[in-house]
């Protein structure tokens, strides 16, 4: 007997706000063709003043919890992946806990930028098939907004705010790759491109300071190695493209996932797509377009779904999942 870590909810949650492309042409040089073009995103949410990344998380958390449902206390393990914690610390995990009113388990962030869910699903997977834990609510949630420059064309008309959640949950499986659950998943980083997509700010400054990326290296790096660690999860599964009924990919760029679905040989009619009314969330696009994807009736029970992701570090990876 083998045993999975299974999806038994999911859940997003987006600030109220909308901001379309057309809010930023009177505040810098950029029109809503340029962004539309280059990058997919038409409209993005941001969240209101008083609005936490915690908060954000909790609000994603409690409806995961509902489609399973499941009490708070129910859960073991909360992790957030997050690069937008409300304080340096405590953890935003710990937050949400005290949020959702759960007494028991344990919280920790997981920092992996905009690739941050993916290794938050790796570990919550390895805590589950160990057997230290038997739920995990695994939520990505960010607050981008407060670390764009508004004054850099390049890179502040790119993101935007929201959060995703989902409830894993143990269960028996058979070992084959024909169970639901995680299949596999593969990690990576690269600290010697840090220099490329980073924030110039944090306690060695003693400012939360903005987001600064060289767009076309990362866009380079992101095409090459997608696709690679999309594969390379597949791999380990014993699948291949062929069997995927969902790539939900990291929302960054409209033309980003279009190659890496072109380079995996995947049909885009196979690809959930939400960055143009998201724009980049980082930690919280996937878990945001699995929980769009299963309201839209893309993802079923039983689909094959890969996620795969970049961001800074660089830090990249995917994990395999059945429904
Ligand atoms: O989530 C983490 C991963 N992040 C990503 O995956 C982002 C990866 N990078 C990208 O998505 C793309 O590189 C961008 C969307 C950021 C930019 O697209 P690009 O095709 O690489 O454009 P570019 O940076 O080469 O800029 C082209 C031109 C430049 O003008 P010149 O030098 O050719 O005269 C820019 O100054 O577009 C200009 N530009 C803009 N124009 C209007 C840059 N930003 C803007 C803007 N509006 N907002």
């Amino acid at each position: 007997m083998t045993t999975r870590a299974v999806v038994r909810g999911v859940g997003h949650y987006l600030p109220e706000r909308i901001v379309p492309n057309e809010w930023f042409e009177d505040k810098i040089d950029t029109s809503d063709e340029w962004i539309r073009s280059r990058s997919g995103i038409e409209r993005r949410h941001f969240a209101a003043e008083n609005q936490t990344t915690s908060e954000l998380a909790a609000n994603a958390a409690q409806k995961a919890l509902a489609m399973a449902g499941l009490e708070p206390d129910e859960i073991d393990a909360v992790i957030v992946a997050t690069s937008t914690a409300d304080l340096t610390f405590p953890s935003a995990a710990t937050m949400v806990q005290e949020r959702l009113g759960m007494t028991r388990g344990f919280a920790f962030d997981v920092q992996a930028v905009c690739a941050g869910f993916v290794f938050a699903l790796a570990q919550a997977n390895a805590l589950i098939i160990s057997g230290q834990i038997n739920r995990a609510l695994v939520i990505g949630a960010e607050t981008f907004s407060r670390i764009i420059d508004f004054t850099d064309r390049a890179t502040c008309v790119l993101f935007g705010d929201g959060a995703g959640a989902v409830v894993l949950e143990a269960a028996d499986g058979t070992g084959t790759n024909a169970d639901r659950g995680i299949l596999a998943t593969d990690l990576n980083s690269d600290g010697r491109q840090r220099g490329i997509l980073y924030v110039d700010g944090g306690v060695s400054t003693g400012t939360t300071g903005h987001l600064r990326m060289e767009g076309k290296e990362v866009f380079r790096h992101a095409v090459e190695k997608l696709a690679q660690t999309a594969d390379a999860a597949l791999e380990k599964a014993g699948l291949k493209a062929d069997d995927v009924d969902w790539i939900v990919p990291h929302q960054a760029n409209l033309r980003i996932i279009k190659s890496t679905a072109q380079k995996m040989g995947i049909d885009l009619d196979r690809v959930v797509i939400t960055v143009q009314d998201h724009g980049n969330t980082s930690a919280a696009s996937i878990p945001l377009a699995l929980s769009v994807g299963v309201e839209r009736g893309q993802i079923k029970q039983g689909d094959l779904v890969v996620t795969e992701a970049i961001g800074g570090g660089l830090a990249w990876g995917s994990v395999v999942l059945r429904w």
